[in-house]
């Protein structure tokens, strides 16, 4: 988007302009998630909430990785709303989207969605989707009437982590040097799994920016799985990791084993960032990743629900987790 975008509708305060997000708008992006989000949790729950800011690093890497996809709709110099869009190959998806609850209601949401949508078009995805909580019937409006269908229920997993597992030597944590090697390997392993899929540029980011670990295992010299570990919000309000991906080959007889020892190796590294909990999304189609988790001594939290508004993805196999939630 080159231009700022002028919104003919007003919300009684003035015009409304979105543009892509700048270094500067960091602490008022920042305030305008807080504010929307304990705003939207106290009505969903009924209670005073205060939602933990999220983490500059997380901006930062989002602003890195697609300048043009974050988008701050403005008012009389003032930010009301934000958005971000994330490239994973030729899969584009929307998150988070927030606006300021006073300018709620008048549209801002909406356009903020459209720009989404325009600029992840734009970068040439074929598919466009995004995350949101199932149970709110504004959300659920929100996208709906914008296009977007219902595809799959997003389980929200968690796990205390108190204990360390057993690390096998199997999985190999991937470093700035073994990048170059490593990141063809994930093209291939994420297009295995979806072919529109790509989680290169993600793992890329992860390490560069130090904002988790990125695992992978290995089978006769070939990768066979990986995993995205995000740690980044040590330091800050959280006292949990967060796992981002899991990409295992599909066609492997041994693919729970793969998972295992990947989940193992980013609970261990968790634990050792000191975190608490480690938390997981993951679309459910069958019960069996499901039951395999509970096994693992995961709960269940809650459920979002992915739509889609463009483009066919089906995920390939049962052992692997790639969530939309930004
Ligand atoms: C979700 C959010 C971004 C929407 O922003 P917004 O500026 O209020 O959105 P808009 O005004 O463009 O559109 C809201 C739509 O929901 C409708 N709506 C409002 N309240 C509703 C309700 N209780 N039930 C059903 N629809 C409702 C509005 O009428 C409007 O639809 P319309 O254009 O067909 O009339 C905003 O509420 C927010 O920041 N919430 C907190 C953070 C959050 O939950 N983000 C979403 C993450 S997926």
């Amino acid at each position: 988007m080159k231009l700022a975008d002028i919104l003919s509708r007003a919300d009684g305060h003035g015009l409304v302009s979105i543009r892509p997000m700048r270094p500067e708008d960091m602490e008022e992006v920042r305030e305008v998630g807080q504010i929307a989000w304990s705003d939207m949790v106290m009505h969903d729950i009924g209670r005073k909430f205060r939602y933990p800011k999220r983490s500059p690093r997380m901006i930062e890497a989002y602003l890195a990785m697609e300048p043009e996809g974050c988008l701050v709709a403005e008012q009389g110099g003032k930010i009301i709303g934000s958005a971000f869009c994330h490239v994973w190959g030729k899969v584009g998806w929307i998150g988070p989207l927030e606006v300021l609850p006073d300018h709620q209601g008048s549209g801002v949401g909406k356009a903020l969605l459209r720009a989404c949508e325009r600029h992840l078009e734009q970068r040439g995805c074929q598919v466009i989707g995004l995350e949101t909580l199932s149970h709110i019937p504004k959300h659920l409006h929100l996208y709906l009437s914008s296009g977007y269908s219902p595809h799959s229920t997003v389980l929200i997993m968690e796990k205390m982590i108190d204990h360390e597992g057993a690390m096998t030597d199997e999985v190999e944590e991937v470093t700035v040097s073994s990048l170059p090697d490593v990141l063809p390997e994930l093209v291939r392993l994420s297009a295995l799994m979806e072919p529109s899929l790509n989680l290169s540029r993600e793992a890329k980011t992860i390490v560069e920016r130090h904002m988790g670990n990125v695992y992978i295992n290995r089978r006769d010299g070939e990768v066979v799985g990986a995993a995205f570990l995000h740690t980044y919000q040590r330091g800050e309000e959280a006292a949990f990791s967060s796992i981002k991906a899991v990409l295992v080959d599909p066609r492997r007889a041994d693919a729970a084993s793969i998972y295992d020892s990947l989940l193992e190796r980013c609970e261990g590294a968790s634990l050792m960032m000191g975190k608490k909990r480690i938390l997981i999304r993951f679309p459910v189609r069958d019960p069996v990743l499901y039951k395999h988790m509970l096994k693992r001594s995961y709960q269940l939290k809650g459920a979002n629900i992915r739509m889609v508004k463009r483009g066919q993805y089906e995920e390939r196999g049962t052992y692997h987790v790639a969530s939309w939630a930004g």
